[in-house]
């Protein structure tokens, strides 16, 4: 099966707005514009494992993916698959145990040295040494060896485009340069290279106190909350101290960054405009919210409540899909292993 698109998301916490941004928004626009497109879309939970989650909450936030993406792609069903090819396919990447066999073989191919420099490692080991501790210290394998695992669910379906916020853009070099080794190795093109499609949004979505937003931390803006959480979050947003009246730019604070997120240009261009002409943070504010609300609110009443009282149903969506991905896995990793002289004929 020819894969044109793909992407997933960790279970380390609620769904929220950077997800929207980053993967689902992209992959429905694609689908609108395009025909005779496949999609796969998973949920990355031996991702999340990297973070040690305790297993009620990785249990919950599974939940909460499971059901929101087939909420959000059944609400948009008649846009990008009435009358039209295109086929979307759910999957957690823990049914799909080739995925694990194929990041070994990655890792035998993978220089030390290139996970080195890998940014979210490096991070970590930098911290460590300013408050003098050992470099190593909470530095476990999954998280160095991270990248890897994403290379194996990109290259083990070898999607065309996979769509991913900025801050990912290293992975997905990352996964070039382990397949371009192995194409190397073998003299052959087991491989084929992938592009990400960086989000055209010239920020790493920030959350509500301007640091990047990461579901790891509780510096989110939740799509499926209840409307006081949603609410609370937003209103509690950081601004300056600019009164009523006075010019306001968006840069002065991230509710313009979320305003973006739901916003057509032109609303976006005359929210800019109001700000300039001094509208008050507490009148942005009631704007991103109208505006979210307008978008979510039906999405999240029909559909998403729907399927969180009916997860049978979203859980037979998953293991019909699952049982498809699987043979698919299986086919890729039976030829590569065939390339590399594991299968003796
Ligand atoms: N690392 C991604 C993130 O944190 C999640 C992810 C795992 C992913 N595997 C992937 C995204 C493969 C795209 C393709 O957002």
């Amino acid at each position: 099966m020819e894969v044109n698109y793909l992407t997933g998301i960790k279970p380390t916490g609620r769904i929220h707005i950077g997800n929207y941004i980053s993967a689902i928004k992209p992959t429905i626009e694609y689908l609108k514009e395009n025909d005779n497109k496949t999609v796969y879309f998973f949920i990355a939970d031996y991702h999340a494992l990297t973070g040690n989650v305790n297993p009620s909450e990785l249990n919950f936030y599974t939940k909460n993916l499971m059901v929101s993406y087939c909420a959000i792609f059944k609400y948009f069903e008649n846009q990008i698959f009435t009358g039209k090819n295109n086929e979307i396919y759910f999957y957690r990447q823990s049914q799909i145990p080739e995925i694990f066999e194929l990041y070994w073989i990655l890792s035998c191919y993978t220089a030390k040295g290139l996970l080195n420099r890998n940014h979210s490692y490096k991070e970590i080991v930098e911290n460590n040494i300013n408050h003098d501790k050992d470099p190593d210290k909470s530095i476990y394998m999954g998280l160095f060896n991270y990248p890897i695992l994403m290379a194996s669910d990109i290259l083990m379906f070898q999607p065309k485009y996979v769509p991913v916020g900025k801050d990912q853009l290293q992975h997905i070099e990352i996964t070039n340069d382990i397949a371009q080794k192995i194409n190397h190795y073998y003299n052959k093109s087991i491989f084929n290279y992938i592009k990400p499609k960086i989000q055209d949004n010239k920020f790493v979505l920030l959350g509500k106190d301007g640091n990047k937003m990461s579901k790891s931390n509780n510096n989110i803006l939740p799509l499926f909350s209840p409307v006081n959480e949603i609410e609370k979050c937003i209103y509690s947003t950081k601004t300056n101290s600019k009164d009523e009246g006075e010019p306001k730019y968006p840069e002065e604070s991230n509710i313009s960054e979320f305003y973006k997120a739901f916003a057509t240009n032109n609303q976006y261009e005359s929210y800019v405009n109001d700000l300039k002409n001094g509208i008050s943070w507490k009148q942005a504010k009631d704007t991103v919210l109208l505006e979210m609300e307008n978008q979510i609110s039906y999405l999240r009443r029909n559909f998403y409540y729907y399927y969180m009282n009916n997860f049978r149903l979203v859980k037979e969506k998953f293991e019909y899909n699952e049982m498809i991905i699987k043979s698919e896995a299986n086919k890729m990793l039976k030829n590569i292993k065939e390339e590399i002289g594991m299968e003796v004929l």
